[in-house]
């Protein structure tokens, strides 16, 4: 069994990045910006932000947190977004989800300038990326693409099983996974809460993404020897014994599927930090795109 490291992979791939950024100084060309906008008082937003933006220091980039007040009307967000799109400065932003319910998500994403739109989530990259043109990908299925490839885990013809269809996560990967490249060409079922025969389909499959967010959901007896186990869940549940008072558990039954894996990710360490490292590298591909 191969632990798939995405803490050492995305430091490694966060190196190349700070080298590329101090390239780009030295030939006299502007830090990347990313700018990130945050409503409300989300905690794991917030986690999250702050991550985003502690990361862009370290690699060299410039960063801009927008925070916004709960209240604020869609009509004010989106005049927001119209702001950021229109700054020349800045090179790529996201808006952080999910949004408070009185504002229309969709509707956010669609006034995003997709040049700009370094989380993939806007339908011209969603469509790019279906189609296998150059877009932005979102975040989290890249890290997994990159993590994938940096272990060379062999995936073409390889039955895919992906649980969950979440926009940001299942439903992206299963479009990754299924297109004419490496890694993909992979046979992908995409399954979801209506699906009735997922332990039958897991039983099957060579690879699983597990996106549905329920902590230790795949047990061992699920899955086969040899499994290439990708897991996304990220689930809070209470520890007394950490500092944080809570800790991070998969979707996946790690202990117990691990001894019959041929690779498998950790969580924490596994996906996560490659999730993050993605949305730097996106905001390089836009400042590229302008050099
Ligand atoms: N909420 C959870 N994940 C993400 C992400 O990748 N981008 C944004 N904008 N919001 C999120």
């Amino acid at each position: 069994m191969i632990i798939l490291d995405g803490k050492k992979t995305s430091q490694e791939i966060r190196n190349e990045i700070a080298e590329e950024v101090k390239t780009i100084s030295a030939k006299g060309g502007k830090k990347p910006h990313l700018a990130a906008v945050l409503v409300g008082n989300n905690g794991a937003s917030i986690t999250y932000v702050n991550a985003k933006i502690r990361d862009c220091e370290e690699v060299g980039y410039t960063s801009s947190l927008i925070k916004l007040s709960e209240t604020i009307s869609e009509k004010e967000l989106l005049q927001e977004v119209a702001k950021l799109n229109a700054d020349e400065d800045v090179d790529g932003f996201i808006v952080q989800l999910p949004l408070p319910k009185h504002i229309d998500e969709q509707k956010v994403i669609m006034a995003i300038n997709p040049e700009k739109d370094v989380d993939g989530f806007h339908p011209e990259n969603l469509g790019k990326m279906a189609l296998n043109l150059p877009s932005y990908l979102p975040a989290t299925p890249m890290g997994i693409m990159d993590l994938l490839d940096r272990y060379n885990v062999e995936t073409g013809g390889k039955h895919c099983v992906v649980v969950g269809r979440s926009h940001i996560v299942g439903l992206p990967a299963s479009i990754l996974m299924g297109r004419n490249s490496y890694p993909g060409n992979a046979t992908v079922t995409l399954t979801h809460s209506r699906t009735t025969n997922l332990k039958e389909l897991l039983q099957d499959a060579d690879m699983i993404i597990a996106a549905l967010g329920k902590p230790n959901f795949i047990t061992a007896d699920m899955v086969k020897e040899g499994v290439v186990i990708i897991d996304v869940g990220t689930t809070r549940v209470v520890d007394k014994s950490k500092k944080s008072g809570h800790r991070l558990v998969g979707d996946v039954d790690f202990k117990e599927v691990s001894k019959k894996a041929g690779f498998i990710t950790p969580v924490p360490g596994g996906v996560g930090p490659m999730t993050r490292v993605s949305l730097l590298k996106n905001t390089l591909m836009a400042v590229r795109k302008k050099l």
